[in-house]
């Protein structure tokens, strides 16, 4: 198969199948790749391979493939439009991987904060996936070519050493590259990172300077998209706030972290900006706003919640899809790893 001379634009992302997936994953990510579906060739990956750099248990891990599949189709993620399916399933994610690791440099690993987080004091005995990380994900995007990124605000630093792996290897062999039919000696695009609309950082709802995570130990701090209406309006009523109203102006709202994420978290539900909705409640008491804010959350998130649950009881079919995804994400990605490989100086047969 012939490929582009330049990529052609083409949309990657993915999320880790790893517990529940939370409001900040939805709106920070998902709200967006089901609006650029409308206008690009999409790629969407269940990222098991990055999943395992920590302890997964088997049974749940596979499990929570499903459930990951089933989220992005109830969000509605169309599997005949776009594609879908599991990393491990196509091999060339985890060859080029290898290359990757052997383009970037230590010092650039050593930077990504998320790994210094993840690791935590106990450094030594992190696995070595978990520190090469950034190297998978950024042969997760350049399998394909892959031009524009949609993530979440945290997903920034990693996407930018993606760039940076892109353009070395770029430079490294810029003479192969010409050799094997690229004129102008670039193989890879810089992938662009898409992070936009007004909850690129959802914040936890019992500390507004900390991220909503899969990972914080209290379930209150998150609103699951398994959480049924009761327990998404518990949250919201229990969410941390100040005692103040709400502001009416911006600049206000950016001194105030936990009034801040929940006029976010209202704007992303209702798909408008920050600025309409303190038009609406500035001036409110929180009482008043965060009844609003359960209503709507609820109104969104009930109907994905009820649809996941319709997905995951016939398994054999989600298997299927992410089968039929895996053959279609093999068919982009082998050709552009013969080239890698080409271009590198491996023989191939
Ligand atoms: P993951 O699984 O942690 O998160 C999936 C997506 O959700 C976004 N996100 C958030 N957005 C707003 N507020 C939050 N509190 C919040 N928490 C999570 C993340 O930014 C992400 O977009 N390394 C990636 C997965 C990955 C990937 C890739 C992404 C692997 N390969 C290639 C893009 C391209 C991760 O762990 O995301």
């Amino acid at each position: 198969m012939m490929l582009p001379q330049k990529p052609e634009p083409r949309v990657f992302s993915g999320m880790q199948p790893t517990g529940n997936l939370h409001l900040g994953n939805y709106l920070g990510a998902m709200v967006r790749w089901v609006e650029m579906q409308q206008s690009h060739e999409c790629i969407f990956c269940v990222v098991d391979m990055h999943a395992i750099t920590v302890w997964q248990d088997p049974e749940e891990l596979a499990n929570s493939i499903r459930a990951v599949t089933a989220a992005y189709i109830a969000s509605g993620l169309d599997p005949k439009r776009s594609i879908l399916f599991n990393q491990s399933q196509v091999h060339e994610h985890a060859e080029l991987a290898w290359v990757f690791n052997c383009v970037a440099r230590l010092g650039w690993l050593n930077r990504m904060t998320q790994f210094k987080e993840k690791a935590g004091k106990d450094r030594e005995n992190a696995s070595v996936g978990l520190y090469a990380y950034p190297s998978l994900m950024a042969a997760d995007i350049l399998a394909y070519r892959a031009t524009h990124v949609p993530v979440g605000e945290d997903q920034k630093q990693h996407l930018e050493l993606s760039r940076d792996i892109a353009q070395k290897f770029n430079n490294d062999f810029a003479a192969s590259i010409r050799k094997a039919g690229f004129e102008d000696g670039t193989f890879f695009p810089l992938p662009e990172p898409v992070i936009i609309g007004p909850a690129t950082r959802v914040m936890s709802l019992r500390d507004g300077t900390k991220k909503m995570s899969k990972s914080d130990a209290s379930d209150m701090s998150r609103i699951n998209m398994t959480d049924d209406a009761d327990t998404i309006a518990k949250k919201i009523q229990k969410a941390k706030t100040d005692p103040l109203p709400l502001p009416a102006d911006e600049e206000e709202l950016a001194k105030r972290p936990e009034a801040d994420n929940l006029i976010g978290i209202y704007a992303a539900l209702e798909n408008t900006a920050k600025a309409d909705v303190l038009k609406e409640f500035g001036g409110a008491q929180f009482s008043v706003f965060k009844k609003a804010l359960a209503e709507l959350a609820v109104s969104r998130i009930g109907p994905v919640n009820a649809e996941m649950k319709r997905l995951l009881s016939d398994p054999a079919e989600i298997d299927r899809i992410l089968a039929d995804g895996s053959r279609r994400a093999r068919a982009i990605a082998g050709p552009i790893m013969d080239k890698v490989k080409d271009i590198v100086g491996f023989l191939r047969s």
